[in-house]
């Protein structure tokens, strides 16, 4: 295996990405529309591992581009990160993530099959479970019911096109990763989560809180089922996250493999909160909201499978990741 397509290279995950699949050898193209990331990004990562991938600037819905970059180049395998993610804005504009996340990524696959690119990494999401019965998710359980957002559900269109791409093609090989919730970022404080829209998720958030940019965080509801009343998450540092699509590569067959990326640990909204006050010293303001719409009270991963299958768990904590956080908003 030799060369990668990295689409949504330039953001969160797969800036954290593309350094561990240098740090195990292999080469890189980053495709990226920079709408929600910053080329500057290529940089930093150059600073890390001394390499630095091959930029295309194109959009997945321009398919003509897309074709063209296909067409001269061999890629042995395409990792898909590009996708929008505010799962609050895709409950307003749906059309706009069904066109970007789905239309996107078939162009991807058309462009793929044209040009016997057989091999996909996707980056999925716990959303595709939807509503479950237990907090604990494990691989076997089903998808696609009651997810409470247009964003879960373009995740969960992307997992049945791959399963219907293998079926109709003997040579075909995804795998399916579900993240639970990614944070912190690489020790080096160089890269970190920097969207330009805004955040929907706890750390961008909290970190936005702790730089003054937003007044207080707003912790929504304390009065869920849980030991401390707040919302229970599977919080994963995003350099284990990135060492999992690495072994995910190691593992690759013909089919669909699925796996779900997180700790097996739940830590609660006000336990994420005091773990970042101890790694930053300082108070972070809060206050206590209703509970926000489609919030599950607790929902973390069995990580069982990956464990087994991909000889990959997760070796650094919350902890770890708010020490890494500090570390980058101290370089901004
Ligand atoms: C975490 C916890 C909130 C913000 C979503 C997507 C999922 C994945 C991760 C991409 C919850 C609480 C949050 C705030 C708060 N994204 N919270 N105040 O909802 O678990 O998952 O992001 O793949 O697909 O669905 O993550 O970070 O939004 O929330 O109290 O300002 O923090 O209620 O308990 P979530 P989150």
């Amino acid at each position: 295996m030799g060369r990668i397509l990295v689409t949504g290279g330039t953001g969160y995950i797969g800036s954290h990405t593309i350094i561990e699949l240098f740090n195990n050898g292999y080469e890189i193209d980053v495709l990226d529309n920079l709408f929600n990331s910053k080329e500057t990004v290529l940089d930093k990562i150059e600073k890390i591992v001394g390499k630095r991938p091959i930029f295309h600037k194109i959009d997945l819905c321009d398919y003509d581009k897309l074709e063209k970059l296909f067409k001269n180049n061999q890629y042995d395998l395409v990792m898909h990160f590009a996708g929008l993610k505010a799962v609050g804005e895709s409950v307003e504009k749906p059309l706009k993530y069904y066109e970007n996340n789905v239309g996107g990524t078939v162009n991807l696959l058309k462009c793929m099959q044209k040009y016997g690119v057989n091999k996909i990494i996707f980056s999925s999401s716990a959303t595709v479970y939807g509503e479950q019965p237990i907090a604990k998710l494990d691989e076997t359980m089903q998808t696609g019911v009651g997810i409470t957002n247009p964003y879960g559900e373009t995740k969960h269109v992307i997992e049945e096109m791959l399963k219907d791409m293998a079926d109709s093609n003997s040579e075909f090989e995804a795998v399916i990763l579900r993240y639970f919730n990614p944070v912190g970022n690489h020790p080096s404080g160089l890269i970190g989560e920097d969207p330009n829209d805004i955040p929907n998720n706890l750390m961008p958030i909290i970190m936005k809180v702790s730089r003054g940019e937003i007044k207080e965080l707003s912790v929504y509801g304390d009065d869920y089922p849980t030991p401390d009343g707040s919302g229970v998450r599977d919080y994963i540092h995003v350099v284990d996250l990135a060492k999992g699509h690495v072994a995910a590569i190691k593992a690759m067959e013909p089919g669909i493999l699925i796996y779900n990326l997180g700790s097996g640990k739940g830590t609660s909204v006000f336990e994420m909160i005091k773990a970042f006050e101890s790694a930053s010293g300082k108070k972070l303001p809060y206050k206590i909201t209703g509970r926000r719409a489609g919030d599950l009270p607790e929902i973390y991963a069995d990580p069982r499978k990956a464990e087994k299958e991909l000889g990959w768990k997760t070796e650094l904590t919350v902890e770890d990741a708010m020490r890494d956080t500090m570390s980058y908003l101290n370089s901004l």
